[in-house]
């Protein structure tokens, strides 16, 4: 089954075809981060703008690339929510007119689930079930994958995401949009065990995090060294608060898959491309037998291709979207 998959959920336009799940012919992603930069984040309003001035080119591109024609595609796979209303829009109301014009049937996505799938299509090997955490720029969840598209809740973020962290403390430290990949870098610099930033673990028995306190602690430490007129060493700031994120963030999933008896743990979203997260992740799963599974960074990030197979993954089992589809900016994710 071939699927053309579209994805505008915030600052990327991105369309791809994808074969039975796993096979990606093409995955075209226009990023707008060079525009959102000059304002520190997302603009919505523009976001809308550049999807709609991009998505018909996005579209052919992703055809062209794949060596298929409209009449090859079997169904449309898009990104329903969350994320930016306009955004949204964009990318579904281009479905729509697709699925309507070629009569085929139109799968609305998740785009949560999305970032899950990535996987399948990186590591053509995995199946369920595993332990996946998913770090994005506006969602933290810990879940266990019991099947394809068959998930169970057990963490989520009480505050920030974790990606969200990584962009405000960056910004607090003066770097530009988006924090992540800067912090990343200075913090393979820099020295984590400087300054001891609060691990937020929550109760005993929670599976769920909270990044608001780490990212206020780092905010006064930068105002106590303006205060002294003292310069921070931006590279051990960013290594021990990058290291404050990944202790809870490891320690949590591997805890999670003891108890479910997994031994394969999986991460996902654009925090997923985080270096100091892989290795982590990676040293500890050698401690424990557990192996470890990521997307590659362009994979982690949002994209088009992750969108066609978590959309083919729902097609299997029969979900089919009605016509009339609405976007929904709040979508939940097993919640
Ligand atoms: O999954 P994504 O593309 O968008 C959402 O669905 O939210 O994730 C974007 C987030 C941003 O917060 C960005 O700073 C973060 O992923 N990110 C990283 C890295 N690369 C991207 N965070 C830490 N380290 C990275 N290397
Ligand atoms: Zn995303």
């Amino acid at each position: 089954m071939l699927t053309l998959a579209i994805e505008t959920s915030c600052d990327e336009t991105s369309c791809g075809v994808v074969r039975d799940g796993r096979e990606v012919l093409s995955n075209i992603i226009s990023s707008q981060i060079e525009i959102h930069r000059v304002y520190g984040g997302v603009v919505p309003e523009i976001a809308s703008r550049k999807h709609i001035e991009n998505i018909n080119l996005i579209i052919q591109e992703a055809l062209d690339e794949a060596k298929v024609g409209f009449k090859d595609i079997d169904f449309i796979s898009v990104t329903q929510g969350p994320g930016l209303v306009g955004a949204l829009l964009v990318g579904l109301a281009s479905a729509k007119a697709i699925a309507y014009g070629l009569d085929i049937p139109l799968v609305g996505v998740n785009h949560i689930e999305g970032h899950i799938c990535a996987n399948f299509i990186q590591h053509k090997d995995l199946e369920p079930p595993f332990t996946c955490l998913i770090v994005s720029g506006g969602h933290t969840y810990l879940i266990d994958v019991e099947d394809y598209a068959k998930y169970k809740l057990f963490g989520r973020t009480r505050d920030d995401a974790a990606g969200e962290a990584f962009d405000k403390v960056a910004r607090a430290m003066g770097l530009p949009y988006p924090g992540g990949p800067v912090i990343d870098k200075l913090a393979s610099e820099g020295d984590g065990k400087i300054i001891l930033f609060p691990r937020v673990f929550l109760e005993e028995k929670s599976y769920d995090f909270s990044f608001s306190g780490l990212k206020t602690a780092v905010l006064n430490h930068l105002n106590q060294l303006k205060q002294r007129e003292e310069e921070p060493d931006i590279k051990d700031v960013a290594a021990s608060f990058q290291e404050a994120v990944l202790e809870v963030l490891v320690e949590k999933t591997f805890r999670l898959s003891r108890e479910t008896g997994r031994d394969k743990i999986v991460i996902a979203g654009g925090v997923a491309a985080n270096k100091g997260l892989r290795n982590s992740m990676e040293e500890r799963g050698k401690l424990e037998g557990v192996k470890i599974y990521y997307p590659s960074p362009v994979l982690c990030t949002d994209n088009a291709a992750m969108i066609g197979s978590a959309g083919y993954y729902n097609f299997i089992k029969g979900v089919r979207s009605p016509l009339d589809l609405k976007v929904d900016p709040n979508l939940g994710f097993l919640e």
